[in-house]
């Protein structure tokens, strides 16, 4: 490739069906590419309000404190976290695969005393589990878990989950990246104390926002801190006083004006398809995805109880090599799929159907290309 530093950058039309970002629908697009304007103008102020309107329909809360952080999901995680810990609490971390492996080392370079009940990858967080770490561990303030694994494709059972924490007293942090926009998240119902999301899995936009909601017994908890939230950026308190401060915002920091344009247009989307009919395209792209590689004779690494629909992990047949085929895909096909991580690495591919990549046209294509990528890296 002969190119200039000064020659325009121009991407490959890439199939997005990896475990993220996923495809983003022109609409989307045009909208980030409105003419800027500034971060305290009122006609973006009057943005700011819609989508924390559309935030609440989506994450199914009253919370006041719903808003976005600028920067991709873990910073969400960062804010989450970092928000609700002091240095020496306890915190309970359900881990079933890579994110929850995160959430346990922001937590620790918070100072807080991690705790950690394991699962194995490929299998959800159990209540039971969940019960019966806060029954030996006393003294514990927080639980914090992963609702839809990205990792592994394995969504938990929310509800049941925080109904143990409720019953022991202890604040939730969830983990909702990937299930924001593709199952149900209840937060009001599932009293999910901090929660966060990102915008390019199942809302399908570019990344680099993270969706976050706190109640208002998390935002108590925040005010009556002994010690100042670590990071200054991320001081709910502070950013709160420019997504809310009615009539009077104070400036904080310079918000990404353009891509909050794309989040208020995808949620738009998604509102007028209706957030149940986005669930069932999802469940419906599924579903098909399940048929289509049965006749391939490919399996799926979770049982069918606990998988994601929007994030498929697919065991990689014997004999046929990972990366080849991953590399024939995206550069024969231009479609993108995911690798293992961690201990599946080699073992699985990661097939995403998230947001406007939950089509059957998109599945079809996919079935299609990988039949033809499994026989090339048979023959290589
Ligand atoms: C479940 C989950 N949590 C957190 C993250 C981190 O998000 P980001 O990569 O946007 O920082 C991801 C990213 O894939 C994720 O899938």
């Amino acid at each position: 490739m002969n190119r200039k530093l000064t020659d325009p950058f121009l991407p490959p039309q890439r199939l997005l069906l990896g475990p993220g970002p996923s495809p983003v629908a022109p609409e989307v697009l045009a909208a980030t590419a409105h003419p800027t304007i500034g971060h305290l103008d009122p006609a973006f102020i009057r943005l700011m309000d819609e989508l924390k309107q559309m935030l609440q329909i989506i994450f199914n809360t009253k919370n006041d404190a719903t808003f976005t952080v600028a920067g991709p999901g873990s910073v969400g995680m960062d804010a989450c976290v970092l928000n609700m810990v002091e240095a020496g609490d306890k915190i309970l971390i359900a881990r079933n695969g890579v994110f929850g492996m995160r959430m346990s080392e922001v937590a620790s370079r918070g100072g807080a005393e991690v705790i950690p009940v394991d699962f194995e990858w490929g299998t959800p967080v159990t209540a039971a589990a969940v019960d019966a770490a806060l029954e030996q561990h006393k003294g514990v303030k927080f639980l914090a878990f992963v609702h839809a694994e990205t990792s592994t494709g394995v969504l938990s059972d929310a509800a049941e989950i925080t109904a143990v924490a409720r019953r022991h007293g202890v604040m939730t942090i969830m983990d909702a990246v990937t299930s924001l926009g593709g199952v149900p998240v209840m937060i009001d119902e599932w009293g999910v104390d901090a929660v966060y999301s990102a915008t390019q899995k199942c809302l399908s936009c570019p990344p680099g926002l993270s969706p976050v909601s706190f109640s208002p017994r998390a935002l108590e908890h925040i005010k009556g801190r002994k010690t100042k939230v670590l990071s200054w950026f991320l001081d709910v308190t502070q950013v709160m006083a420019y997504w809310t401060g009615e009539g009077a915002r104070a400036y904080h920091h310079t918000a990404p004006i353009n891509a909050l344009y794309g989040l208020h247009e995808a949620l738009r989307r998604l509102l007028v398809e209706g957030p149940d009919n986005s669930f069932a395209r999802h469940k419906m792209a599924h579903r098909h995805l399940v048929a289509g590689l049965a006749k391939l004779g490919i399996e799926f690494l979770v049982d069918e109880r606990f998988r994601l629909p929007e994030l498929n992990a697919i065991r990689i047949p014997a004999g046929i090599n990972d990366a080849k085929v991953r590399s024939v895909l995206l550069n024969e096909y231009d479609i993108e799929i995911g690798a293992g991580l961690g201990p599946l690495a080699g073992k699985v591919w990661r097939v995403g159907l998230m947001g406007e990549g939950a089509r059957i046209e998109h599945v079809d294509r996919f079935l299609a290309a990988l039949e033809k990528a499994m026989a090339a890296a048979k023959a290589g």
